[in-house]
Parts: structure tokens; sequence; C-alpha cells
């Protein structure tokens, strides 16, 4: 089935300048990049952006890391590609991570991990929504030139 997930490349990634080594992967394994984005968030955007962890031990290290510089979330189109990028991406920890994946290669820790992938179609669809208007995924979608 043809899906789109959305994909977050983390301050720990852009701030050592292999966002184009992460897209790279992405492309190769198939995929395309739908809409593409560089934000810095505020301390609340992150707490909502993660709020299905507000109860986890990790949340305030999360969301002051999140929202420590500047990060690249961006809408990927494939097929299967909400399980497909968790493959990518690997475990959360890098030292649990498969060889090969862009955690294992580029993640620092538990926490800077590089990048975040939807771990399912309702998270995606939150996800999607929350860094992406309706309204830009529709322009950018509209023609056969959609790239
Ligand atoms: P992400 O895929 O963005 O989803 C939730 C994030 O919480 C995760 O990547 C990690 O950055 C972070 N996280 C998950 N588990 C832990 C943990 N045990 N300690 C610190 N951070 C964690």
């Amino acid at each position: 089935m043809l899906e789109w997930s959305l994909l977050n490349i983390k301050p720990d990634a852009v701030a050592r300048n292999i966002i184009g080594q992460i897209i790279h992967r992405v492309e190769n394994a198939g995929y395309r990049i739908i809409a593409i984005d560089k934000v810095q968030l505020e301390r609340e955007e992150a707490e909502a952006f993660y709020d299905v962890h507000r109860d986890k031990p990790f949340f305030t290290k999360l969301c002051d890391y999140i929202s420590s510089g500047p990060c690249v979330p961006m809408v990927v189109e494939g097929e299967e590609v909400i399980q497909g990028l968790r493959d990518l991406i690997g475990a959360t920890d890098p030292a649990e991570a498969a060889p090969g994946t862009i955690r294992k290669d580029f993640a620092l820790n538990g926490t800077q991990n590089s990048v975040h992938a939807s771990d399912s179609s309702e998270r995606a669809a939150v996800e999607i929504n929350f860094f992406f208007s309706r309204h830009k995924l529709y322009l950018l979608t509209r023609n056969e030139y959609r790239g």
C-alpha cells in the first residue's frame, strides 16, 4: 500500500551536517520526499509533538533536546513506507540498532538519535499535520511534476 510517513532529522544530525547523507539513504531505499522543511521547535511545540511520551521518565530530556536546535522534518512517500522507514532507521538506542541502519551509523545515544520516523499510520497522520499544512501538501502533489 502506498503510504506517507513523517521523518524528522533531529538537531544532533543537523548540527553535524549529515542531512544529505540521511536523505541519500531514504531515496536510495526507493522512497520519495514529498515535502521538506527546516525548523526549530519552541519548547511547547516539542512537548506537543511528543505528548504521547508525557508520562515517560525521559520526557523532559527529550523535549529539551528536540527544541535545542534546528531539525529537518519531511513527508516521505512509498510502498509500506511507515514500516520501511522504521527498519531503515533502526532501534531507538544506537547500541541496539542493527548494522547498516541510520541510527547505528549516525546516532550518538538513545536521546540524540539523529532521526525520528512515525510508528503507525495514525501517528503518521498526526505528525505530518503537525509540521505541514494540508494546503501546502495539496499544492505539492496536485500535478504530474510532483517529484
Ligand atoms: P523518537 O523516535 O523520536 O521517539 C521518542 C524519542 O524518545 C526517541 O526517539 C528517543 O529520542 C527518546 N527516547 C526513547 N527512549 C528513551 C530513553 N530510554 N531515554 C532517553 N530518551 C529516550
